[in-house]
């Protein structure tokens, strides 16, 4: 594991375009339940039902119930962990060219990190789906408590800017991602099973391209195999040591 660190130490100290490329797993040490591995929120909610626009759109009770008890207390209360702050030093150092996520929880922003695409959207901004007026997380939470799902002021539904599956990606951050992945000289997945696409294509761009590809993850990812490093460990852990000189 040393070993490993040295590497990605030599690695990060010659590279000034690295694209940190984040998911679930990320956010986990926040407090911030991931989707697959260990206690993963899939294995207790179908995402064809919680998480499906055709679901939602025909009723939408089973995602907002979802939001209720298991996404709004917990992001709500969630603060960014010691591997945001070091993506964060990454930039003040102008080695970060990008945060590119799959978070929906607004952590890198908060952590002080400027250049974040959002590939799955945002939970915190909620809108109206007929006059688009926005709601914070808190407002719709209070609605939640009245009566689900919650009702915009004109009577249209909400909609979290969560990305569902069968929904595309919003269009402009999956551009800017693409070109952040053929553009960077360092890869660095953080926190990702990587199967989700098509998000889960940028590390194959990304190699193609000629960076280094660098996986943290705890559990092994279908990628692993392209990658020039894997560390099976927390992200944010190997992150610090690497900062810190451990
Ligand atoms: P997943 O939940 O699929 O994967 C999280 C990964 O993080 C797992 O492989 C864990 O092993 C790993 N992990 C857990 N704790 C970790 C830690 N402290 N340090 C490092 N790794 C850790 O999350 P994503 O890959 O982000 O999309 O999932 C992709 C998409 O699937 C999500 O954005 C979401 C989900 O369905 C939508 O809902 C559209």
């Amino acid at each position: 594991m040393d070993e490993k660190i040295s590497e990605l130490k030599k690695i990060i100290s010659t590279s000034d375009q690295i694209v940190a490329f984040t998911g679930a797993g990320f956010s986990a040490e926040s407090g911030i339940s991931t989707f697959r591995g260990a206690g993963g929120l899939w294995s207790k909610y179908d995402p064809d039902i919680y998480a499906n626009i055709n679901v939602f759109m025909q009723d939408s009770t089973y995602y907002w119930n979802f939001f209720k008890d298991e996404r709004y207390p917990v992001i709500k209360k969630a603060k960014p962990n010691d591997g945001h702050y070091v993506l964060v030093e990454l930039e003040k150092l102008g080695k970060l060219y990008r945060v590119v996520t799959q978070n929906i929880d607004g952590l890198h922003q908060e952590a002080g990190n400027s250049d974040v695409i959002e590939l799955h959207g945002n939970t915190r901004k909620i809108n109206c789906l007929s006059c688009g007026k926005n709601y914070t997380m808190d407002e719709t939470y209070k609605k939640l408590q009245k009566e689900i799902p919650p009702k915009c002021s004109c009577g249209g539904n909400l909609k979290t800017g969560t990305v569902l599956f069968g929904e595309p990606l919003p269009q402009v951050a999956l551009e800017m991602a693409k070109l952040a992945a053929q553009n960077c000289d360092l890869f660095l997945v953080l926190g990702s099973s990587l199967v989700v696409y098509p998000a889960a294509s940028m590390p194959r761009i990304a190699k193609k391209n000629g960076a280094n590809l660098v996986i943290i993850n705890i559990d092994p990812t279908p990628m692993d195999e392209m990658a020039d490093i894997v560390i099976n460990d927390s992200a944010s852990k190997v992150l610090s040591a690497i900062i810190n000189g451990g």
